[in-house]
This record gives C-alpha cells, sequence and structure tokens, in this order.
C-alpha cells in the first residue's frame, strides 16, 4: 500500500453565499478567532500526517498562497520592534519550503474537474481532499481518523455523517449497504438528490482518501448534478473497481461557506479556544442578555 503524503485543497469557488465579504477577500481567507479558517484545514491535513498540500485556485485567490509565504517586510518592522513572541508564532505557521502547490482551475466546472487539474502533481499515489469551507472539530483530527482506518483497509473511504432528512438535498448522500466494523460499506452514493429520493441522510462531510484512479475516470466524467462534474458520479464509478468505505467520524462539522455555519463555527472555536475561551464566554453572554432585555 502505498502511503498517503498529497492532499487537494479547492478553493477556487467564489463564496458566493458570503457575499459581500467574498468580494475582495477569498471565502478561505476569512477569519475564524485569529486566524483565517484555510489554516485549521492545513492544520488538519499535517495532523494526518499530509507533507505536500496542493491548491487548486482561481482568479482573485493570490491572499492565499501570499498567507502561506514569508512577510519580509513584516517580520523585519517586528523584528524592529522586538516582537519576539509574535515573529515565533508566525514561523510556526510557516510551511516548510516546497511542500505546498498551486494549481489554477480555469473555469467553475464543478468539484471533480477540480480535483483533476491537480492531477499532474498528485501522480500516481493514494491522495487526500479537504474541503476548506468545511471546518471540523475533533478531538483526533477527522483526517487523522481516516488515515487510522485506511491503514487497516486501504482503497477509498470518506467521512460521512448524520444530517436531517430536509437537509440531504444539499449534499452528497451515501447509500450504505452494510458495516464493516466502524466503516459503512456502500452501494452508492448520489449528489445533492431529491429529499423523497435520497437513499439516507448519511452526508458526504468534505473529507476524501482516495485512490489516483479517479483521475482517469474524472478525466472523462459527464456533468451531473447543477450541471457541473461532480467527484461524487466519478466515485460512484470508482466503488465498481475498488474497495470504497464511509467513515462516521467522531467530531462536529462547520459549514462556513454559509453565513450562519460561519457563524457557528466562530463561537464554537472562540469557546473552545486555549486562551480566549473565558473572555469569549463573557462576551456571548452578554451579547445575549443585551438582546433579551
Ligand atoms: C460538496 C460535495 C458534496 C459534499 C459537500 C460537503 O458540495 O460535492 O458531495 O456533501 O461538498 O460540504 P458543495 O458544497 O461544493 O456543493
Amino acid at each position: 500500500m502505498k502511503p498517503l503524503r498529497k492532499a487537494v485543497l479547492p478553493v477556487a469557488g467564489l463564496g458566493t453565499r458570503v457575499l459581500p465579504a467574498t468580494k475582495s477577500i477569498p471565502k478561505e481567507m476569512l477569519p475564524i478567532v485569529d486566524r483565517p479558517a484555510v489554516q485549521y484545514v492545513v492544520d488538519e491535513a499535517r495532523e494526518a500526517g499530509i507533507e505536500h498540500i496542493i491548491f487548486v485556485t482561481g482568479r482573485a485567490k493570490s491572499a492565499i498562497e501570499d498567507y502561506f509565504d514569508r512577510a519580509f517586510e513584516l517580520e523585519t518592522i517586528l523584528r524592529g520592534k522586538g516582537k519576539n513572541d509574535v515573529l515565533q508564532a508566525l514561523a510556526e505557521l510557516l510551511p516548510e519550503p516546497g511542500s505546498m502547490s498551486f494549481v489554477r482551475q480555469q473555469a467553475p466546472l464543478g468539484l471533480g474537474h477540480a480535483i483533476w487539474c491537480a492531477r499532474d502533481i498528485i501522480g500516481d499515489e493514494p491522495f487526500a481532499v479537504l474541503l476548506p469551507d468545511v471546518l471540523i472539530k475533533a478531538k483526533t483530527g477527522c483526517l487523522t481518523q481516516m488515515v487510522e482506518a485506511y491503514g487497516e483497509t486501504g482503497g477509498n473511504i470518506i467521512a460521512v455523517d448524520e444530517i436531517p432528512p430536509a437537509d440531504v438535498s444539499k449534499y452528497g448522500v451515501i447509500a450504505p449497504k452494510g458495516k464493516s466494523g466502524n466503516l459503512i460499506e456502500m452501494q452508492g452514493m448520489v449528489e445533492k438528490p431529491a429529499i423523497d429520493d435520497a437513499p439516507s441522510n448519511l452526508k458526504i462531510t468534505g473529507r476524501y482518501i482516495l485512490q489516483p484512479e479517479i483521475l482517469g475516470l474524472l478525466a472523462n466524467q459527464q456533468s451531473g448534478a447543477g450541471g457541473e462534474i461532480q467527484l461524487t458520479d466519478a466515485m460512484v464509478r470508482l466503488m465498481q473497481i475498488q474497495p470504497f468505505f464511509a467513515l462516521p467520524y467522531q467530531g462536529t462539522d462547520f459549514d462556513c461557506g454559509d453565513r450562519l455555519g460561519y457563524l457557528r463555527a466562530i463561537a464554537h472555536f472562540a469557546l473552545n479556544h486555549e486562551t480566549l475561551a473565558e473572555g469569549a464566554k463573557e462576551v456571548f453572554e452578554k451579547a445575549l442578555k443585551s438582546v433579551q432585555t
């Protein structure tokens, strides 16, 4: 079994659900407490042992590339002011030189197409996909939980969790077949089904471990739901030829591409923050009281 070393983060999306903020800021750069959303996702990938991250970007997304680079001017000013603790904190977040690649998706043709755009850098090895819209708070990172399962089974694994049946048409949903330990075997998946057609209320959460054969399938994938080239449709084909499992992961996910989901993420990460939790609690309590009176 080839080791899992690379992860793809598709960040080309326009963020239309959080306009006007995303008119000039990539949605992945919107702050959650004190750092951009994308930093949490990169941390989750690193925790799981990922060595190389491939961003699939688009126009107006260069802030992401700049964020993961050194900022000489800023560093010089901070050094001059003796702000060594801040410098140290920034240095700790800096990726190893050469451990990130950026490739552009030239047209918004769908998630499947975005992943296909990374094919040359992925090469012939398994890879993870983390959708940076989705932040996951978990004791053990979601991708780490998946890597542990992958070590036992190999093949392909996606993270799933239960959603209210009324929400199924917003997501990819799996059709379960049976259980294999704590993993679910599947007979299919559907992207954004109508409520009456949904085979379950288990949504595809936005974390994947995939074998490189999916890239060949994506090359001739027809467009599906919403007129887009869907990763879900290619996974359904891959499932016919390779083992494929779903992992009901332990944790909570937040859809930061949605205004209330973004707010929920801020509240949750603030209330669980190492140093800000107490202060955040007071802020929220006071804010609630001021609305009630
Ligand atoms: C994508 C996937 C979908 C998944 C969802 C998770 O949809 O296509 O299968 O359930 O992410 O957030 P999107 O949100 O890009 O429409």
